[in-house]
């Protein structure tokens, strides 16, 4: 089954899935040695986090070499036998590639560095002032400036990223035409997906200073960024009718999207975009505890179902990643309703108009890491904004308190497969903690149980092949103003499906709407839910009503 509106694609950030030689570090031979848990669970492709040669400064997102296998992760061969047995379980692979950026271990930006002109003209280099300031103020998105001094030039190369990930300049062409060429390798081996890291970033417009803000209105979804994707995909990507395209758009805008994602523009197959993800956030600053604001969620939401179907184009729909928390901490609950809340979020994103993307551990309900000292930290970006936070003033105990909530690692410890020592992830010291929860939340105790979370995804994943309402059909809110209550309608030729979720803990009376008359409850996550106009929702009751067309 490759039509992608059908298609589930499974996230793994191998590094915390499977450690298969006992090193600690999970590799390319782990996700090998699991690819029957994830037929069981039906996913049709898996997305790999970048496991090529780097530094791993940003854990592979910081590339040195964009066609090999870094060796602390395994080897060509062993990429293709993941390949190969992916394949034989109907299961297809989907490659990350950070096209923004390279490594400064890249032996481009090696050569630009020893003094070779023309890949000096691979990345973005400028001027400062004549006072030893950087360029412009443009600020990096782990903190800082985003200019990095070389002082035997004399001049500074961008990096929105860590000074290690330099910013490619795709205004040279041959900075294009080698990237096609890396697409083409991988083309080469059979691989049938690509995901785009930050994707819309690569058109920098104007250098200006920004007085308003960090410098992002200047080259997000910047002048040319259309025009590139287009030709990438023409030269590329877009020969071979079989494979499907993801791109990670930072702070879009979505009528950036509907070009980006539509159906007939010839730039990818969908978007991730993130705005419904910034709703504990106060505008764009994450590192502060607010709680989340659930209309704005589910006026985000709703918006871009509607946005994007009626201008023909396809979202990626999603709560997790490794670079988000937790969703079952961030908007459920850790507690006494772990499990219901765990499986209602999971079916709203699985019944929305889009391809669904679960996130490891997302679909037996892991947690946040709950780490207590900053040594316990991995992420570049956490560790940086620990001190960014801590210079600003805030007591440790509060920057603590946030990163808990916000931090990447959050979503970066390992896999846990069993209740034995280290979740059953590796036999060595893993190179980041293990949630002490593994005992009672992991794998093994999960697959095979009717009532676990892992069975109501594996039912959500079947439900998609299975009723072309939830692929195909059309989306309408269902009483958005409701201060508790995320539901929704899907209407295919007289099929229809409702949808609907008490988002909190406190029980809600909500009455339907839509006229129920006809429809068959397909999924509950209480074992004695009935199909009633007027509703008595239990905590975070869930709720897949279908009727047939006549
Ligand atoms: C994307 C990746 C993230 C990485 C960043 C820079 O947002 O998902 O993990 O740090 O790009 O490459």
């Amino acid at each position: 089954m490759y039509d992608f509106r059908k298609s589930v694609v499974y996230q793994c950030y191998f590094k915390s899935f499977f450690d298969s030689n006992g090193d600690g570090v999970g590799d390319l031979g782990g996700v090998t040695a699991k690819l029957d848990y994830l037929k069981t669970l039906g996913v049709d492709y898996i997305w790999l986090n970048p496991f090529f040669p780097s530094p791993q400064r940003d854990n592979g997102y910081d590339v040195a070499d964009y066609c090999a296998v870094d060796p602390r992760f395994g080897t060509m061969a062993d990429f293709e036998t993941l390949s190969q047995e992916a394949a034989k379980r109907g299961i297809r692979l989907m490659l990350d590639m950070v096209f923004n950026h390279t490594s400064t271990e890249h032996e481009w930006f090696q050569k630009a560095l020893a003094g070779d002109k023309e890949y000096e003209d691979f990345y973005i280099w400028r001027e400062g002032g004549a006072d030893g300031t950087p360029p412009n103020n443009w600020e990096s998105k782990f903190g800082g400036n985003a200019w990095q001094y070389v002082p035997e030039k004399g001049k500074w190369y961008l990096h929105l990223f860590d000074p290690t990930q330099a910013d490619l300049n795709w205004e040279n062409p041959r900075v294009r035409q080698e990237l096609q060429k890396v697409i083409r390798f991988w083309m080469d081996k059979g691989v049938k997906g690509f995901r785009f890291d930050v994707v819309n970033l690569i058109s920098k417009g104007s250098y200006k200073s920004d007085d308003q803000g960090d410098g992002r209105r200047f080259y997000t979804d910047g002048p040319r960024i259309h025009e590139f994707l287009h030709e990438l995909s023409a030269a590329t990507f877009g020969t071979d009718a079989e494979i499907i395209t993801v791109g990670e758009m930072s702070s879009t805008s979505m009528e950036n999207c509907y070009r980006y994602a539509g159906a007939d523009t010839g730039e990818l197959s969908m978007v991730f975009s993130f705005h419904h993800l910034k709703v504990d956030f106060v505008g764009n600053e994450k590192w502060v505890l607010v709680p989340f604001d659930f209309l704005k969620l589910k006026n985000i939401l709703f918006s871009w179902q509607t946005g994007m179907s009626d201008h023909n184009a396809w979202n990626a729909v999603f709560w997790c990643n490794h670079d988000q928390p937790r969703v079952v901490s961030r908007f459920g609950d850790e507690g006494e309703y772990w499990a219901p809340s765990a499986k209602m979020l999971g079916t709203v994103v699985h019944c929305l108009r889009g391809t669904p993307y679960v996130y490891q551990g997302e679909e037996i309900g892991m947690t946040n890491a709950g780490f207590t000292s900053l040594d316990q930290y991995r992420d570049v970006e956490s560790i940086n904004h620990y001190h960014i936070l801590r210079a600003r003033g805030l007591h440790e105990d509060s920057v603590y308190d946030i990163l808990r909530v916000h931090s990447r690692d959050n979503a970066r410890t390992p896999m846990q497969w069993d209740a034995s020592a280290h979740g059953g992830f590796t036999t060595a010291e893993p190179w980041i903690s293990v949630n002490p929860n593994h005992t009672r939340i992991n794998a093994a105790a999960q697959v095979g149980d009717p009532d676990s979370v892992f069975t109501h995804y594996q039912k959500l994943i079947a439900l998609r092949k299975q009723y072309d309402v939830i692929a195909y059909g059309d989306f309408a809110p269902l009483d958005q103003q409701h201060p508790s209550v995320l539901a929704y309608t899907r209407r295919l030729n007289g099929e229809q499906l409702v949808v609907v979720n008490n988002f909190y803990r406190t029980e809600t009376d909500w009455t339907c709407p839509v006229d129920l008359d006809g429809f068959t409850c397909l999924l509950s996550n209480y074992p004695d839910s009935t199909v009633q106009t007027k509703l008595h929702l239990r905590p975070y009751e869930s709720l897949v009503l279908h009727r047939a067309a006549k």
